[in-house]
């Protein structure tokens, strides 16, 4: 059994851990590595020496292994991490109120704009009690935090205040992630006052206009929860200035754009846009392993002689795979030419199922799919392949593999695949990007830039990507390839690190 360390002074706190536990049928517990943008990021940096990974129990499989360990903290040997893993046991009831009903189906839906406002949202009754569960939940982050900031203070400092480490620095440092946690900075601060707070938000933020939907308490509530941190980080300079447009008029607060800091209640917060990009030689190494080039092999020789176009999502509203393949068929309705000689693979993975709508959302993708088969196919001819179960090493596979990559979300705040597909793109691959995603500021001058609710511009950039000569495909895929390797997830790290090493000691 390895030795847990509990007394990180890099702490993490994230809605979603590194890793995820399954009961199989033996009884056993099995580790599985966990999904989306923000693990991918910070597990790129998760061999800083001394870290603290603080996450929830997503499921039972969770549950089970952080009531297994001492205090919650997972045994180095299982999650194969060289980050302390401390999985938080809260209880089901309040992780759906919280996690469902509050972050994901108010927070995301208004940062994404993704309301079908004649019908939703409608905050009642109901909703007082799933706000006091997300309060509830985000005080046991805070709790947690609290406590491993005080044991990295080794006994210096009982009260928690900012303890001295080597050379005068603060004995640990906490980096909340995401709109889950948008209240445990305020949270923490109040519990370890003194200790650097960095928040990072990994999706859009809402316009003032859009935010203001929320119950006017806790949209400020948020915005105040957020500004507890010292420092308050963004995908891109639009979700950052969003959110400085929200803290100036539901807040009143004091904003310096010179600086880039708002101040609230006396407390001042730095506001940092930090692009989170790729880990090239990382990722093409994982990229070169057995399982991705036979499922190349098996790809290669199912699409021998055609183009491909790929994309490869969580099955999510924002991420427009309808809209996408709508474009797909509108570009085969128009462009006979490419009938036979081009096959759109499009990996859309599940993705939060409790919830009717991407419930919904699956089997109208599938309807579509289906629609674009039953029109098209011939027996010479598949022109389409559209995969709904998860396999990481097939997506690799794909995007090794595309001459195209589609991404169109109607608002996305990085979206990585973005970044991901042009460096692992054997040949060069020409990019059919939205600019709704976070990625168009690095990635737009190399790409095809398109509305994601303008279907016919979509179709347009489908073709001009295949009609694309090798040449210039090349060009641009290198140049994407550049753009999307230019802030690895250390980097981005380390410049959120500088960013509350730059703070005034309190
Ligand atoms: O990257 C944004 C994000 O919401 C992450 O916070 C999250 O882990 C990921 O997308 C996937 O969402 P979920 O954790 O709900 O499956």
């Amino acid at each position: 059994m390895g030795e847990a360390r509990a007394n990180g002074s890099v702490l993490i706190a994230s809605n979603r851990g590194p890793v995820s536990f399954k009961r199989g049928d033996d009884g056993h517990l099995s580790a599985t590595r966990g999904g989306g943008g923000v693990v991918s990021g910070l597990s790129a940096v998760a061999d800083e020496s001394d870290m603290l990974w603080v996450c929830a129990a997503l499921g039972d499989g969770d549950r089970a292994a952080a009531r297994a360990a001492p205090g919650g903290l997972l045994d180095p040997d299982v999650t194969g991490d060289s980050a302390a893993v401390r999985m938080l046991d809260i209880p089901p009831a309040l992780f759906q109120r919280a996690y469902n009903a509050v972050a994901n189906s108010t927070l995301w839906f208004v940062h994404h704009m993704l309301y079908d406002t004649p019908n939703r949202p409608s905050f009642g009754h109901g909703f007082a009690r799933e706000w006091e569960a997300f309060r509830r939940y985000n005080e046991m982050f805070a709790d947690a935090l609290a406590g491993a900031a005080r044991a990295a203070a080794d006994g210096v400092t009982p009260d928690g205040a900012r303890a001295p480490g080597a050379g005068g620095r603060p004995a640990a440092r906490a980096f909340i992630q995401d709109y889950h946690l948008c209240l445990a900075p305020q949270m923490l601060a109040e519990r370890a006052p003194g200790i650097p707070i960095a928040h990072f938000s990994h999706t859009p933020w809402a316009p003032p206009d859009y935010y203001r939907m929320l119950p006017s308490d806790i949209g400020r509530e948020v915005l105040a929860g957020i500004l507890g941190a010292d420092h308050a980080g963004f995908l891109c300079r639009r979700w950052a200035n969003a959110f400085v447009d929200c803290c100036a008029e539901f807040l009143d607060a004091d904003v310096d754009q010179e600086r880039g800091q708002v101040t609230h209640a006396g407390h001042v917060t730095s506001i940092g846009v930090h692009p989170l990009g790729v880990d090239s030689g990382r990722l093409q190494a994982r990229a070169a392993e057995r399982d991705v080039l036979s499922r190349m092999r098996a790809l290669a020789e199912a699409t021998a002689g055609m183009q491909l176009i790929v994309r490869v999502d969580r099955t999510e509203l924002s991420k427009n795979i309808v809209r996408g393949l709508e474009a797909y068929r509108e570009l085969l309705r128009s462009r006979p030419e490419w009938h036979g000689k081009v096959m759109h693979v499009a990996f859309a993975y599940p993705s939060r199922h409790d919830l009717p709508e991407y419930r919904e959302y699956t089997a109208a993708v599938q309807r579509m799919a289906l629609q674009i088969q039953d029109e098209f196919a011939s027996p010479g001819w598949d022109p389409l392949l559209l995969e709904v179960n998860d396999d990481y090493a097939r997506s690799l596979a794909a995007c090794r593999l595309a001459d195209v990559m589609l991404v169109n979300p109607i608002r996305d705040g990085m979206n990585l695949v973005a970044k991901e597909g042009p460096i692992l793109s054997d040949r060069g691959c020409a990019l059919v990007l939205s600019t709704e995603a976070g990625a168009a500021d690095e990635l737009g001058p190399h790409a095809l830039m398109v509305n994601p609710f303008d279907i016919s511009e979509t179709a347009r950039a489908l073709h001009e990507a295949l009609a694309m000569s090798a040449g210039e495909r090349q060009r641009r895929g290198a140049a994407l390839a550049a753009a999307a390797a230019a802030m690895p997830p250390t980097r981005w790290f380390r410049d959120q690190f500088d960013a509350l090493d730059r703070l005034p000691v309190a």
